[in-house]
């Protein structure tokens, strides 16, 4: 018994031990090592006519915080600070059934409707008019999603007519006659919404798609040929996923500049390294996606090229449609949307615009609470990207520990991207330590180039990984330091389930 007792002390004595040891990595940053040029466009959001995003969100006239226009100011200001570039509307899944003309014109005069992707009335308060309002005073492009559900060609043409025309035509004069007599010049436009969806309004078969988005956008590059297209790609992945971007890069190839694609994350099994896993999987997709891109372009010599627009993207697993998407993210789901934006940057050659799922309120970065706003916890790390991460995007060597959860297989701890600033002759790397519990020491080594004494370190993290913000507090959120490091290199330890963004500049 005895001999018991003192073999099970010595056990948790050495596991204890051993979790208290740090692991080690290496990393090595190499300037002439270029994957592509970073799209800012990549730090995009959206805004969908869903629960409480643009009623309630973005917009609302009764607040105390309204500006002259109905927006909220303090929405519109975290906006600007975001540092996000372009935002996507009306949808999302409203987009398939909504006619914008149901959104011009004198407000008094203008129809409710009930909306079938979400089940709300919509009020049509908020047009065009006033989402291209919201995105000037934002400091964002507008990136428009036509309805190729239950929508026309006409409309399609004609919307485009309506923002980018000057006035002399139909569509345009009336514009200048509610008020906005200059063009808008929206250079985005999304060809309809997860078509590939059997819970859109208006889903069709790859063929049917991609014969109806042609259409579509022969008349809307016709009504403007400078404006670019995003075609609907694959948002979910079941087995024949590959073949429907395939019809539709086949068919549209010619037409568009993007093809879209969505993915959201959910950590359902409760298991934190299978989580951490999950964006392994949007590199497959990313991947395979590029391929087809690839061999499409090859099959019809083309010159002009094909990108991915990610133009959904987050966590999202608790909030059901009955609680209108409004997630309350934690300090995990700053790991995820971290990873999800390290894999866009090791993708930078093709993967060119993204967005963030939405913007605010529904599985969002910022939340109203009783009229007062508050930033969630994937606030945090897409303002220090959007803000930081501009330049060339570095192919980068890591070597670190490895682990296997459910069907993921040799999932490295740490999920690394670095980015050269050649204007600021600044170096970032960005980097999740998917570990639960320890700490990496790292040597982070230039392979080109000598650093400067010092480096700006940005973590992310917080001492639970169910550590989420309120309204009243914010647990989660950007420390920012400074630490000294070697004109070839230094060591650093990534905390256990951090996020941590190093900036150094070249001597
Ligand atoms: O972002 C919420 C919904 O998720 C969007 O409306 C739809 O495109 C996706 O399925």
């Amino acid at each position: 018994m005895k001999k018991y007792l003192v073999s099970c002390l010595l056990f948790l004595i050495l596991t204890s031990w051993l979790q208290g040891q740090s692991l080690k990595a290496r990393i090595k940053i190499d300037l002439e090592r270029q994957v592509g040029d970073i799209d800012p466009l990549i730090y995009g959001n959206f805004t969908e006519h869903l629960g409480r995003c643009i009623y309630g969100g973005i917009y609302d006239p009764n607040s105390p915080v309204a500006n002259q226009d109905g927006f909220r100011k303090d929405v519109v200001e975290a906006t600007r600070n975001l540092g996000v570039t372009q935002v996507r509307w009306p949808g999302g899944n409203f987009a398939s059934g909504y006619h914008w003309t149901d959104g011009i014109g004198p407000r008094e005069g203008r129809p409710k409707r009930k909306d079938l992707a979400w089940g709300d009335t919509e009020s049509n308060l908020v047009g065009t008019d006033e989402f291209m309002q919201f995105a000037r005073q934002a400091h964002v492009e507008p990136y428009v999603c036509v309805n190729l559900g239950t929508g026309s060609w006409d409309e399609a043409r004609n919307w485009v007519e309506y923002c980018n025309a000057k006035t002399g035509l139909y569509y345009s004069d009336l514009r200048a006659k509610n008020g906005h007599p200059e063009p808008y010049h929206v250079k985005y436009w999304g060809l309809g919404n997860e078509m590939d969806g059997p819970w859109q309004m208006g889903h069709r078969s790859a063929e049917d798609y991609s014969k109806f988005a042609l259409e579509a956008a022969k008349l809307m590059k016709w009504s403007d040929d400078s404006i670019k297209l995003v075609a609907s790609g694959s948002s979910f992945y079941n087995a024949g996923w590959m073949d429907w971007n395939k019809t539709v890069l086949t068919t549209l190839h010619d037409h568009i500049d993007y093809l879209s694609l969505h993915h959201y994350s959910g950590n359902y099994d409760k298991d934190h390294y299978k989580f951490m896993a999950i964006t392994i999987r949007v590199e497959d997709i990313i991947r395979l996606t590029e391929g087809l891109i690839n061999e499409v372009r090859d099959l019809y010599k083309m010159e002009k090229p094909i990108y991915i627009a990610f133009d959904e993207y987050n966590v999202w697993y608790r909030a059901e449609n009955a609680q209108k998407l409004e997630e309350h993210y934690n300090m995990q789901d700053v790991l995820v949307v971290a990873m999800y934006l390290n894999t866009f940057l090791r993708h930078a050659n093709v993967v060119k615009m993204a967005n963030m799922a939405q913007l605010v309120n529904v599985i969002a970065p910022m939340m109203v609470t009783n009229g007062k706003l508050w930033l969630q916890t994937i606030y945090y790390p897409l303002q220090l990207f959007a803000l930081h991460c501009k330049g060339h995007s570095l192919e980068t060597f890591l070597e670190c520990d490895k682990y296997d959860a459910g069907d993921f297989k040799q999932v490295p701890y740490l999920d690394v991207s670095s980015v050269y600033n050649e204007q600021t002759k600044e170096v970032f790397i960005n980097v999740v330590n998917r570990h639960l519990d320890k700490s990496i020491e790292t040597s982070i080594a230039s392979q080109f180039g000598k650093w400067a004494s010092q480096a700006t370190v940005y973590e992310v993290n917080s001492q639970n990984l169910t550590d989420e913000n309120t309204a009243e507090m914010q647990k989660v959120k950007t420390k920012e330091t400074t630490i000294n490091t070697g004109s070839e290199g230094f060591t650093y330890s990534f905390p256990a389930h951090s996020f941590t963004m190093i900036k150094v500049k070249l001597k």
